[in-house]
C-alpha cells in the first residue's frame, strides 16, 4: 500500500525544533515492527499486576469523602500536604535532609526534567549526557535546542575519567562549561548500570571545580532487589549543586503522572516558577491519602519481589539460549538490562527479524545522542556498552514465561541473522 504524505500545510507556523525534525529523525523512537504475537522486551512498562488498584480507590474515596471541594480546587487541600511528607520522608529514609522549601512536586519525572531544562537552557547551551541513556529525556533536552555531549558509561556507570577528559577538551578549547550533567545514578535507563560511591564522590568534585549542576534523574533507586545501594548524589553533596528527580510511576504507577524535584532552596525557587500551569492536585491529595493510610511501602516490597523474579528469568533465559559472543549486563534493580550480541550483529537491522521470530527490543544504538543530536551515533562502539550489536531489554512487564519465549526468539533471530 502506497504510503499517504504528510500533510505540509503549516510547517511554516512550527517552531523551528519542530520543523527540522518534520521529515523523521528526532530522540525518543520507540518505533517497533508491528508483530502483535510477538513478546515486547521493548518498553519500560510496569507490569499489569502490580498496580496497587485496591489501594489507590480507598484513597480516592477517603479524600473525596473527607476533603470534597478542596481536593477539587486548585491548590487542593491536606492530603496535598501529607504527600509532601511522605515525600520527605522518603528522601529522609535516603539520606537526603530536604525541607519543605527544597521539594518540588510534578506531573511526573520527565515533567520535571522540562521544568529544569526551561530553568537553566538557552538555546546552544551545552549538557552532558550519559552515552547511552534514555532518550526520553535526550528530547526533553532537545526541545530546548541544548547542545548534548555524550560521555562514556561502563558497568559503574558514568566514567568520571571520561567526563573530566571531556571538560578538559572543551577548557582547553575554549569553549563554555556545561551548564548541566544529566546522569540516570541508579539503574540506568538503558544498561541497567549504577554509579559507584568512588565515582559519585568524582563527579561531585567535577562540578564544583568546573562550576556545574548535576540533575540525577532517581526513577529506579527504591527497586534493588540485591546487593548495597551508595548513597544518593544528593546526600553525599554538600554544595547544592544536585538537582535530584524521583517518581512514583516506577513504585506507584505512571498513570497518576506524580514525581518530584529536591533541590538547594535557591534553585528551587526558580525552578518552581518554571513549573507553569500547575501541577495534579487531585491525584497528589489520592497519593497523599496512599502514604498517610501506610500502603507504599507494602506494595513496593510486593513490587520488588515482581521484579526480582522477572530480572531473575531473564537471566535465567539469557544463560540458556543466546549463542556464544553474546553478554549483558546484571542489574540489581530496575526494569532493564543491556545485552550485547555477537560479532555481526545489528541490532537496528535485524529488529523486524526478531519480530517475525517473536521478540521486540530497542536497539542500542537510539540511546546515543548523536549528530546534532537527530542521528544515532555515528561510531558507535561496539564493546560492552557500545551501540550497533546491543540492545535494551525491558523485564519490567511480561510474565518470567514471555521473557524465557522472548529470550529464545531473541537467540533464534541471532543465529538466523548471523547465518
Ligand atoms: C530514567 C527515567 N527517567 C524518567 C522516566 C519517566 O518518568 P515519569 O513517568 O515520571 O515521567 C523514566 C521512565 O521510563 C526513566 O526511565
Amino acid at each position: 500500500m502506497a504510503e499517504q504524505a504528510r500533510d505540509d500545510r503549516f510547517d511554516h507556523l512550527f517552531a523551528s525544533t519542530v520543523r527540522e525534525r518534520l521529515d523523521g529523525g528526532g530522540y525518543g523512537s520507540s518505533a517497533s515492527p508491528a508483530a502483535e504475537d510477538a513478546v515486547p522486551l521493548t518498553y519500560g512498562f510496569p507490569y499489569p499486576e502490580s498496580f496497587p488498584t485496591a489501594e489507590l480507590v480507598a484513597a480516592t474515596e477517603t479524600v473525596l469523602e473527607e476533603e470534597g471541594a478542596d481536593v477539587l480546587q486548585y491548590g487542593g487541600g491536606e492530603y496535598v500536604e501529607r504527600l509532601h511528607d511522605g515525600l520527605l520522608a522518603r528522601e529522609h529514609d535516603r539520606g537526603i535532609d530536604a525541607t519543605r522549601d527544597e521539594l518540588i512536586v510534578t506531573n511526573g519525572a520527565t515533567y520535571a526534567l522540562d521544568a529544569i531544562a526551561s530553568t537553566f537552557l538557552d538555546p546552544g547551551d551545552e549538557v552532558l549526557v550519559e552515552s547511552p541513556t534514555f532518550v526520553w529525556s535526550l528530547a526533553v533536552l532537545d526541545n530546548r535546542s541544548a547542545e548534548l555531549t555524550g560521555v562514556t558509561l561502563d558497568e559503574d556507570g558514568l566514567d568520571p575519567d571520561a567526563l573530566e577528559a571531556t571538560l578538559d577538551a572543551r577548557e582547553a578549547a575554549g569553549e563554555a562549561t556545561p551548564k548541566l550533567l544529566y546522569t540516570i545514578p541508579e539503574f540506568q535507563n538503558p544498561t541497567g548500570a549504577t554509579l559507584t560511591r568512588e565515582r559519585r564522590e568524582r563527579v561531585l568534585e567535577l562540578a564544583a571545580e568546573y562550576d556545574f549542576l548535576i540533575v540525577a534523574d532517581d526513577a529506579y533507586g527504591e527497586l534493588r532487589f540485591g546487593g548495597e545501594s551508595p548513597p544518593p548524589l544528593a546526600a553525599m553533596d554538600d554544595a547544592g549543586r544536585v538537582i535530584r528527580v524521583g517518581t512514583v510511576s516506577k513504585t506507584i504507577a505512571p498513570g497518576v503522572r506524580t514525581g518530584w524535584i529536591v533541590a538547594d532552596e535557591a534553585l528551587a525557587d526558580q525552578i518552581g516558577t518554571m513549573a507553569a500551569g500547575g501541577t495534579n492536585t487531585f491525584t497528589q491529595s489520592v497519593l497523599g491519602r496512599y502514604f498517610d493510610a501506610g500502603h507504599y511501602q507494602p506494595t513496593l516490597e510486593r513490587l520488588l519481589e515482581g521484579y526480582e523474579t522477572r530480572r531473575d528469568a531473564m537471566l535465567d533465559a539469557l544463560e540458556r539460549h543466546l549463542p556464544p559472543g553474546s553478554s549483558w549486563t546484571e542489574p540489581e534493580g530496575g526494569f532493564f538490562l543491556w545485552v550485547t550480541l555477537p560479532e555481526g550483529v545489528d541490532a537496528e537491522d535485524m529488529l523486524p527479524l526478531a519480530a517475525e521470530e517473536g521478540v521486540t527490543y530497542l536497539p542500542g544504538e537510539r540511546f546515543f545522542v548523536g549528530d546534532g543530536g537527530r542521528q544515532p551515533a555515528a561510531e558507535p562502539v561496539d564493546d560492552r556498552t557500545g551501540g550497533k550489536r546491543s540492545a535494551r531489554l525491558s523485564f519490567s512487564h511480561c510474565t518470567p514465561e514471555e521473557l524465557d519465549d522472548g529470550i529464545a526468539a531473541l537467540a533464534r533471530a541471532t543465529e538466523a541473522y548471523l547465518e
